[in-house]
């Protein structure tokens, strides 16, 4: 392994990581309380105050947008100009470009939160911005990408470590993604009509929406993963060599799942199985990315009585391996043909996105954040720990309801009577599942009385008066060597 000078912080660009890291907990705030508001909504419709911008339909967009897009994607902007820098032992390539996309991005976001609750949609889901704001996200995209890959040709290791491979994949894909999906003509300037239509229009929206998760909330945080637990584990990867069969096998599989979105609809019959089989392939790479994961604490268990920071870390990574397993479940057809519709599957996305997207988040906040403003530590242990109860009690909550009301929604619709008559009207199982929503409005709270817990640390770790004593090394355990260490598995 090449060795590299030795690089300090000071040679490091923090500054728009610094920018993103806040930001991720701001956005956070933000998108969950809208989710908790709409978790009431479907409790209370009267809380939409008669007033349209308050609208379920309007407010629903408004918090995936921001969960995903403003708080996953800050984390990510900020993990992926960290890592970058620390294992490529390079300042960030231009500067102005990184501070472009950060306050670009702000843009963005700034633009769905106006023009979503107005109602401007292209109503694709996940890609509902309208065309204008779809071109600047083109715009951040590509400075985003030249910073990122700028950075790896400057890089002063020579080898490219395999979490940049993850955050590279998830750059270059979310862009053909983001391009593809949104090829429209306009005719105003708020209202655009996509280019495609009928089946061919579902089949783009799903390739799409399929590998924005597939690459937005999986393979990038797997690149966060990938630095953030062996770091703070202070163990080398697992098996390096299974990181990389993961990333190949992973890239691959994802591209052709989309259609288990579309099952029993008018797309043909070979595209749905097609869908299927390698919906249930996917299971391999992802479980193979979860076990390396958490088998990279082995000989290192014992920290997980008193890190709350690395429970963070492997929490995430079973409920990544259990909201895998149950995806690909949810792909065999006769399993769709019961979830579908339901709220099983809203309790699959967020067994996915509180539990594995959120929490390897806040991992990688604790870990980053006294070293980004040259502390020594978090200003309270104590309240990460409090953090990790109340965050996985609220996940457990949250899903919990949510696949007891989607199975009982399920069964409830297809009962039928012996003549064939439906045995409950629609309103009935709406009806039996009010306890639920109130199961799961709790759950969501609660998450977010964790978040807020969150803030205060993290505000009180920035405005904290006692820098780090610079003789304590900022990382412990430098990955890129480590794979020396681990070259044998
Ligand atoms: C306090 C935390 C949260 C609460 C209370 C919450 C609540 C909700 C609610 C009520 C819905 C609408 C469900 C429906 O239409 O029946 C929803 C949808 C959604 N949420 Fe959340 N959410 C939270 C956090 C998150 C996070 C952190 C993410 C992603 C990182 C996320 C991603 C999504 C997605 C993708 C959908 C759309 C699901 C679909 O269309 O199937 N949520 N959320
Ligand atoms: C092996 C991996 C996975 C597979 C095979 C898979 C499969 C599925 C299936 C079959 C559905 C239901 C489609 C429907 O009936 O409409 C679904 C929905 C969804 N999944 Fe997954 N899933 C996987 C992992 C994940 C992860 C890790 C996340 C989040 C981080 C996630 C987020 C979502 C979202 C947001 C939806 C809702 C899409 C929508 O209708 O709006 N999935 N997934």
């Amino acid at each position: 392994m090449a060795s590299s000078p030795a690089a300090t912080a000071d040679t490091f660009n923090y500054t728009v990581v610094r920018q993103f890291a806040i930001m991720t907990v701001v956005w956070g705030i933000v998108g969950m309380l809208v989710g908790v508001v709409i978790a009431a909504q479907l409790l209370w419709p009267q809380l939409n105050l008669d007033i349209p911008w308050l609208t379920y339909g309007r407010l629903r967009p408004l918090h995936t947008n921001a969960v995903i897009f403003a708080f996953g994607g800050s984390a990510l902007f900020a993990a992926s100009y960290y890592v970058v820098q620390r294992t490529c032992q390079a300042r960030l390539f231009c500067g102005k470009l990184a501070a472009f996309t950060f306050w670009g991005w702000q843009l963005v976001i700034l633009s769905a939160a106006i023009t979503l609750p107005l109602g401007i949609t292209t109503s694709k889901e996940y890609a509902e911005l309208e065309w204008p704001i779809d071109i600047l996200i083109t715009l951040v995209w590509v400075a985003y990408a030249i910073v990122f890959f700028g950075t790896i040709v400057k890089r002063r290791s020579k080898h490219i470590y395999v979490a940049n491979w993850f955050f590279g994949s998830y750059i270059l894909t979310i862009a053909i993604l983001h391009i593809v999906n949104n090829i429209e003509m306009p005719v105003s300037m708020w209202k655009s009509y996509s280019a495609y239509a009928g089946v061919q229009d579902a089949m783009v929206q799903w390739w799409y929406g399929h590998n924005a998760v597939g690459f937005f909330l999986t393979t990038s945080f797997l690149g966060m993963m990938y630095y953030f637990i062996p770091k703070q584990a202070e163990r080398p990867i697992y098996s390096y060599r299974l990181s990389i069969v993961h990333f190949w096998a992973l890239a691959f599989t994802y591209m052709w799942a989309g259609p288990h979105h579309l099952l029993y609809t008018s797309l043909p019959d070979w595209t749905q199985s097609l869908g299927m089989v390698f919906s249930l392939i996917l299971l391999a790479p992802s479980w193979g990315g979860m076990i390396n994961g958490i088998m990279t604490l082995s000989g290192a268990w014992h920290k997980l009585r008193t890190d709350p920071i690395l429970k963070f870390m492997v929490v995430s990574l079973s409920f990544y391996g259990m909201s895998t397993f149950e995806g690909s479940m949810m792909s065999i057809r006769t399993v769709n043909a019961l979830s579908h519709y339901t709220d099983w599957t809203i309790g699959h996305v967020h067994s996915g996105a509180l539990g594995w997207v959120a929490m390897i988040t806040f991992g990688m906040l604790y870990y980053l954040i006294p070293r980004l403003w040259g502390r020594e530590k978090m200003y309270s242990t104590r309240l990460i720990e409090v953090h990790f109860w109340i965050a996985t009690i609220g996940v457990v909550l949250y899903i919990a309801s949510m696949w007891i009301a989607g199975v009982m929604q399920g069964l409830m619709w297809r009962a039928t009577e012996a003549d064939g008559s439906l045995t409950y009207s629609f309103v009935e199982s709406v009806k039996s599942t009010f306890p639920f929503y109130a199961i799961r409005l709790m759950g969501g709270a609660l998450y977010l009385c964790g978040m807020l817990l969150m803030a205060y640390n993290v505000f009180k770790t920035v405005m904290g008066q006692t820098p780090v004593n610079p003789a304590i090394p900022q990382d412990t355990i430098d990955p890129v060597r480590s794979i020396a260490a681990s070259a044998h598995a």
